[in-house]
């Protein structure tokens, strides 16, 4: 494909996700989803979720279709559970670990695309630190083809943000009465921003952000949400609080906080922790690094569900192969 294929679409353009009937094709962005199309992914999600020590989900809807994981960034939960989604719904899967240079990589993403098209790939599972990647790819792929985004850049991470909502729906019911702060590196986090878009779909009654202010995002971003600089001031009163890492492979680090000091302001510690409601949830999309924005005791203390974020993952990955795929099913 041809350089100004590239420079057609600009980094942070969304292109179209939906087939002309309506239905989903490709999932790139939560931006532009509506509550309804939300629920009913979270809906299929819940009937795919198994208790750990139960049998998994075994389902043949996806028989005959091929799936291709590309990640250009590491990744354990995101892959390994997109793969186990796939199978699970009775599709092959193939991983593929990718090399890119920066400048060209564009071309080359798509030189493999069209490499694996031409092998009947049908669904391809992307991600990628290069914002764009994702939506240039969808605008290039055949009419039967989907682009699925497993996280681009500091932009999205849908699928993140689906299995999200979907453990908060689980431990407290309707996101609607909530309030939800995420704390940590919101500027670089694609994990904020599509819990962002799921949770302003969803309606939630309060959401608050908070971090030093190197680690806030752009005031023209996260409208809406409350912003908070000290851990102690954004924790009162929430039902539910969603740590971040600190995303140093996206800056260079000199204006931040490091490891201990990092803790001794933003770490979430029991005792931070009982300033929040007394019923709430501590989330975290991990990898973590304890001690610097959890504490164990809080990690793996009773009030965390970071374990049921994992189990989700698959469940929710489900729901979103067979919305984009479950029509091209042998
Ligand atoms: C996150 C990611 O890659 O965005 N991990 C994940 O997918 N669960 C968060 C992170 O890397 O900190």
């Amino acid at each position: 494909m041809q350089a100004d294929g590239w420079q057609a679409m600009k980094p942070g353009a969304v292109i179209e996700q939906r087939r002309p009937d309506g239905s989903l094709r490709h999932l790139i962005t939560l931006e532009d989803l509506a509550r309804s199309e939300i629920e009913t992914l979270l809906e299929r999600a819940q009937y795919y979720v198994r208790e750990v020590g139960q049998r998994p989900p075994a389902s043949e809807r996806l028989r005959g279709v091929t799936i291709a994981n590309l990640f250009t960034e590491p990744s354990t939960r995101t892959r390994v559970s997109f793969e186990l989604a796939g199978r699970r719904l009775g599709a092959q899967v193939v991983n593929l670990e990718v090399q890119l240079s920066s400048r060209a990589k564009g071309e080359t993403m798509l030189d493999t695309i069209f490499t694996l098209q031409a092998l009947h790939f049908d669904v391809f599972v992307i991600r990628d630190a290069e914002p764009g990647v994702l939506s240039h790819v969808a605008a290039h792929v055949a009419p039967h083809v989907s682009v699925l985004s497993a996280g681009e850049a500091h932009l999205s991470h849908p699928t993140q943000g689906l299995l999200d909502a979907l453990t908060i729906r689980q431990h407290k019911g309707a996101i609607s009465g909530l309030s939800i702060a995420i704390v940590g590196d919101i500027r670089h986090s694609r994990v904020a921003r599509s819990a962002y878009h799921v949770f302003r779909a969803l309606e939630a009654r309060e959401l608050r952000i908070v971090a030093p202010a190197a680690l806030m995002p752009e005031a023209r971003e996260f409208a809406g949400c409350r912003r908070f600089e000290r851990l102690e001031d954004g924790l009162v009163g929430v039902d539910v609080v969603m740590m971040l890492r600190v995303q140093k492979e996206r800056f260079a680090q000199s204006e931040v906080p490091d490891g201990d000091e990092y803790f001794a302001r933003y770490g979430l510690t029991a005792a931070r922790l009982a300033r929040a409601a007394a019923d709430a949830i501590v989330m975290h999309p991990q990898p973590m690094n304890r001690g610097v924005e959890i504490a164990s005791e809080v990690a793996d203390g009773p009030q965390s569900v970071i374990r049921a974020q994992v189990s989700n993952g698959v469940a929710v990955r489900m729901a979103v192969l067979e919305a984009v795929a479950g029509g091209m099913a042998a």
